[in-house]
């Protein structure tokens, strides 16, 4: 994965412009969930690593413009660049990241761009899709579904889509395999939002709901409360929790089973993917997925 980051850096460098060298050498690069999963179906190769830091780029730009839109001050534990640098750089910083991305991804074949930047089209969609969906409190669990396809799981799928199609695999059963991996991880980090604490997490505990971001497991807890409760739950709908209210929630969530319903789901997601590719027996695949769901949350 240090290879990928000292190609990114590269990448930047090359512009020829020291302040977005140096703003960027303060953004945490993260897990790197998209560039695994390529380097696992297709090797690693000079073209492979390329392709992983072109994807990680674009990858980034949207985490520096989703945490202007959430307005979120963390990001990996670590202050984020909008905290430190201003909500205008970490926007243009954005922009240049995924216009490299893009100026790169030019040189690759137009296959394997189309694929990619068509995902990128997708994800701004499913960005947009959260905003739209988080004015009010939502309760349409295939609107929230729709969306994290497009947010989260189209990058993933056509990482897998691409990887096939550089290695001459059957690109329809790793698409699938991407997109159920995809959905899975979103839910799951959905899911950690509220099980995991705020030191594990690196960012607030419950931050979705404050962002009013109704995700799966408060869209059953929604649906398993009485009245008075439903009332008490989009009271605190992009509110401030205290201690108490997160109280509420956890054991509220916890009495409907709805953090075990989402889990099932994830599962679920977890076992279509590796049914997509079954016939394959890559096992560093099937790993990626039950190390993602076998989690502790
Ligand atoms: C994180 O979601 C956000 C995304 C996965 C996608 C963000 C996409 C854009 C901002 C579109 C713009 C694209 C480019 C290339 C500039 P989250 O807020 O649910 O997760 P978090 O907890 O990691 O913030
Ligand atoms: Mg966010």
């Amino acid at each position: 994965m240090d290879k990928i980051d000292e190609i990114m850096y590269q990448f930047i460098d090359e512009l020829g412009y020291d302040r977005a060298s140096e703003i960027f050498r303060n953004v945490s690069s993260g897990k790197k969930l998209r560039s695994k999963l390529l380097l696992k179906i297709v090797g690693e190769s000079e073209e492979s690593l390329r392709l992983c830091a072109i994807i990680e780029l674009i990858h980034l730009a949207s985490l520096l413009h989703d945490d202007v839109i959430d307005n979120s001050d963390t990001r990996r534990g670590k202050p984020s660049i909008n905290a430190t640098f201003g909500t205008k750089r970490a926007i243009m910083l954005g922009d240049i990241l995924y216009s490299k991305g893009f100026y790169e991804l030019s040189k690759f074949d137009p296959k394997i761009a189309q694929n990619i930047s068509d995902a990128v089209c997708k994800l701004s969609i499913g960005e947009m899709m959260d905003v739209e969906l988080s004015r009010d409190f939502n309760t349409d669990k295939e609107a929230y579904r729709t969306m994290i396809y497009y947010k989260t799981a189209v990058l993933i799928e056509a990482t897998a889509a691409v990887g096939a199609n550089l290695t001459g695999l059957d690109e329809e059963k790793f698409r699938n395999y991407g997109k159920n991996l995809g959905l899975a991880f979103q839910l799951i980090d959905d899911i950690l939002d509220i099980t995991q604490d705020a030191q594990t997490l690196g960012k607030p505990n419950l931050s979705d709901l404050k962002e009013g971001k109704v995700t799966l497991p408060y869209i059953y807890l929604y649906e398993n409360l009485g009245d008075e409760d439903r009332g008490r739950l989009m009271n605190l709908f992009k509110a401030e929790l205290n201690s108490a209210q997160i109280d509420w929630v956890k054991s509220k969530m916890s009495r409907t089973s709805s953090i075990e319903r989402s889990i099932k789901e994830a599962k679920e997601l977890g076992k279509k993917a590796l049914e997509s590719i079954a016939q394959y027996n890559i096992s560093e695949l099937d790993h990626m997925v039950s190390s993602m769901i076998d989690r502790e949350f």
